[in-house]
């Protein structure tokens, strides 16, 4: 997990008004409810008077009321009623369950990893995916890292063997490039493969600037966009449940100007083509192993896997930078930099080493956190 960022963690629509649900994310068991308002709280699931679960209580005047001695917390999971000590007995501030920042928007709940502060930066999403789409979604639970589903889907040699009877027809097997940009913590990728023909495939750092929009564009730490037209994307959420298991969710959004019946059947189709592909690609990256993807784990890459060896870096560099107390703020001239070291292309054993010393990444702007 990289701290300090904002994850999606599950849609809206999964936690109801008047019911407590259960949820395993980033690695602990957590509880999330709504109170009166419908305002969001999320929490750990873990009562500290006797440990018993939260979320097997139910809720009441706006608390969670554990189900064991019936304890309720509010909630910023303060204590506020111990029966067995009477009604006008005060609740000692020990009672407390840990909390979670949470917010809702664009349909997702997401959660603050890191430190409580005063303000926040702004939820990493695309700001032209507004009110004129309309989406359908699909959720999966896959027994694999956060970090191995993202990989799969920065992936652009993989499509004509998993995918060869969906979305990888056509045999392109040869990799041109590809081009890669890093901005703002977000990676786009212009995917430009075809069939071999016994020419090489064009070197990443000679591929000509394109003038089109990058095909995928991914933002740091789990969300990622495929961006088949104007008025049609999917979309994905990579959910961290634990060090073994991620929860995927694929929408796809578009913009159709006709009736909403076609609209609805447009949804359905491509929500059962989306279950299709991604069966597709969970029956392998589940059996990847090590679990957690990463530089130094003794994989080797090839020019085409530039977009995962970049998110990799960005990522590694992003871990570091938190836990020196700095953000990193990297832009292009971190794929610069990777590129002034590396042939990415060329190397003599015919890989690319993308393992990028940090004093290189450091380079790039750097800026203290501050609390806004
Ligand atoms: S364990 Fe929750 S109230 Fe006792
Ligand atoms: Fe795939």
């Amino acid at each position: 997990m990289i701290p300090n960022q904002w994850y999606a963690i599950a849609e809206s629509k999964e936690i109801k008004s008047g019911k407590v649900t259960p949820l395993r994310r980033i690695g602990e068991d957590l509880v999330l409810w709504r109170d009166d308002m419908g305002k969001l709280s999320c929490m750990l699931d873990l009562c500290p008077h006797r440990g018993a679960a939260l979320s097997r209580g139910k809720l009441v005047d706006g608390c969670i009321e554990c189900p064991f001695h019936g304890f309720r917390y509010d909630a910023e999971g303060q204590g506020t009623f111990i029966p067995a000590n009477g009604v006008n007995a005060e609740v000692p501030k020990v009672f407390r369950v840990q909390t979670y920042t949470v917010r809702e928007e664009h349909g997702f709940v997401w959660l603050w990893y890191g430190e409580k502060r005063e303000n926040y930066p702004p939820l990493p999403f695309y700001d032209d995916l507004n009110d004129s789409f309309v989406y359908g979604s699909v959720a999966v639970h896959w027994k694999s890292h956060y970090t191995r589903s993202i990989e799969n889907q920065l992936d652009v040699s993989h499509l004509p063997f998993i995918h060869k009877n969906t979305i990888g027809r056509g045999n392109r097997t040869l990799v041109n490039g590809p081009y890669v940009t890093l901005e703002n913590d977000t990676i786009s990728v212009w995917v430009d493969n075809r069939t071999d023909d016994g020419t090489p495939p064009t070197k990443p750092t000679k591929m000509p600037m394109p003038a089109r929009p990058p095909l995928l564009i991914f933002k740091f730490p789990n969300i990622w966009q495929n961006r088949l037209g104007d008025d049609f994307r999917i979309v994905a959420a990579f959910a961290p449940i634990d060090d073994e298991n991620s929860m995927v969710y694929v929408r796809t959004y578009q913009r159709v100007k006709r009736a909403t019946r076609l609209r609805w059947w447009m949804a359905q189709l491509t929500s059962q083509f989306n279950r299709v592909v991604l069966r597709e690609d969970q029956r392998v990256v589940e059996t990847q192993r090590p679990k957690i993807a990463g530089l130094d784990i003794g994989e080797r890459f090839i020019p085409g896997d530039r977009p995962i060896a970049l998110f990799l870096i960005h990522r590694r560099a992003l871990i570091q930078a938190a836990e020196k107390g700095i953000s990193l703020s990297a832009g292009q001239e971190v794929v610069a930099a990777a590129d002034a070291q590396i042939d990415w292309s060329v190397a003599e054993d015919g890989e690319i080493h993308p393992n990028l010393p940090y004093d290189l990444l450091r380079r790039s702007r750097q800026t203290p956190i501050s609390n806004n």
